[in-house]
């Protein structure tokens, strides 16, 4: 026997059980989505590797290590994508999207990052992002929130989730702050190893979410940036943090939120949870003003998050979500009147329509295994057609009430009136 295949690591199967619990996420996302008015837009898996060089920024751990990466057949540079962000705007500015108007759109779908696989951390998994563009000010922010925190209710899981905030300031104001940073982090530079030493040449605000317990104390003594921010970026984040407490969400102020990709500035926010050990934010986002005009744009304010499916999913708890089970289950008990059954089955779906679910056995047997076959499958009807029923032009219909004998022509009348009542 030849060896069996293994998926890729960290390329995760969703299995058949748990479809209903990412269908109801993505449901309740729909659901959502529809209701504030943004746009759905689907977008290609791969992308230039300049794309994401120019926008989630060189530096970075995603573009440095984590990216697949690869030449295509005629010698491009391309990625699958990592993040949705910079595909979204890269397709905006190619079709005029941002031209004069703003837009709220939506995504869902899988994006890749090689890192190393843990529970909630995977090599491909599913992101729902939220852009917006062209719009200014902290009410779109508040907005961004409101999505999120509505999502956690729809899905009942609120009370799992907490929301940090904080400010990066303008390009201008981190400009400054990395130099007080640097001078900060240099004095302790022994304690600092090759990685923590880049990132202090290159981008040292990475520092502050090091999970380094050697950087700690120096962690907690850096200079905090909200000390030295100007009044109008002090302005923007005090206005979204007012509106928050006014409208009753809460939030913890997290100095040390940076942000893990290049594009932010001013306002950004993790939803975080303690319910999935390390991987602990569910979702994510921000201001990312300059990047429209980076990617060679009109320069336009842009705001969005994203959130990642699987971990959402796994917070769901698993009793909430029922199994489904079909409407009606048919069996043709002899198998010279399977096809007979099966097109009779046909008409029982044009008459009930799709939202009804019937699943039809095909598998054969004695009465007996077919009948222990149909309790297990676990039908609101089980239909058991033998011959000599099918001759009289019957239906014997077992429910949780017993059997009954029903005219083949009468059935799916006869579903519809005994069985509408439960159906859920
Ligand atoms: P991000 O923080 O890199 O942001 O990812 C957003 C969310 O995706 C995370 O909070 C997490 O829930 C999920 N996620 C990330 N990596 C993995 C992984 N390896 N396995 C499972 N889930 C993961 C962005 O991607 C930005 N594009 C968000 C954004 C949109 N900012 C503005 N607009």
């Amino acid at each position: 026997m030849s060896k069996t295949l293994q998926a890729i690591r960290g390329m995760r199967d969703i299995l058949p059980n748990e479809m209903t619990t990412f269908h109801t996420v993505e449901a309740g996302i729909r659901e959502l989505m529809h209701g504030y008015h943004y746009q759905e837009i689907r977008l290609p898996v791969l992308e230039s590797t300049e794309l994401f060089k120019r926008s989630v920024g060189e530096e970075t751990d995603i573009v440095g290590k984590e990216m697949y990466s690869f030449l295509s057949r005629s010698d491009e540079p391309m990625t699958l994508r990592p993040e949705g962000t910079a595909g979204c705007m890269r397709a905006g500015i190619e079709h005029g999207l941002f031209y004069n108007q703003t837009q709220k759109f939506w995504y869902l779908g899988p994006m890749f990052r090689y890192e190393r696989p843990q529970k909630g951390r995977y090599r491909q998994f599913q992101q729902w992002g939220v852009e917006a563009v062209g719009i200014e000010g902290h009410q779109i922010e508040l907005e961004m929130i409101l999505l999120g925190a509505r999502l956690w209710q729809i899905l009942g899981i609120t009370d799992k989730i907490q929301l940090q905030v904080n400010s990066l300031g303008s390009p201008a104001c981190r400009q400054h702050y990395r130099a007080l940073l640097q001078k900060h982090f240099h004095q302790a530079r022994d304690q600092l190893n090759e990685a923590e030493l880049q990132r202090l040449a290159r981008n040292p605000l990475r520092l502050l979410d090091s999970k380094n317990p050697a950087l700690a104390e120096l962690i907690a003594s850096a200079p905090r940036l909200d000390m030295h921010m100007s009044n109008e970026a002090k302005a923007h984040f005090a206005a979204l943090t007012q509106a928050l407490t006014e409208m009753g969400i809460s939030f913890v102020h997290n100095p040390h939120l940076v942000r893990g990709l290049d594009y932010y500035q001013h306002t950004v926010f993790e939803w975080v949870t303690e319910a999935l050990g390390a991987q602990n934010a569910v979702a994510a986002g921000g201001r990312y003003d300059g990047l429209i005009e980076q990617l060679g744009g009109q320069p336009s304010s842009a705001v969005g998050f994203a959130m990642g499916v699987e971990r959402v999913a796994a917070l769901l708890k698993e009793d909430s979500i029922p199994k489904v089970m079909p409407d009606v289950a048919v069996f043709a008990v002899d198998n010279d009147i399977a096809v007979q059954v099966q097109a009779w089955t046909e008409s029982l779906r044009d008459a009930l329509g799709l939202s009804w679910s019937i699943t039809m056995d095909h598998q054969g047997g004695s009465h007996k295994n077919q009948s222990k076959r149909a309790d297990k499958l676990g039908a609101r009807a089980s239909l058991l057609i033998d011959k000599d029923a099918w001759e009289a032009k019957a239906a014997p219909i077992k429910t949780v009430d017993g059997w009954v004998s029903v005219p083949l022509g009468k059935v799916a009348e006869w579903l519809r009136l005994n069985l509408t009542q439960e159906k859920v």
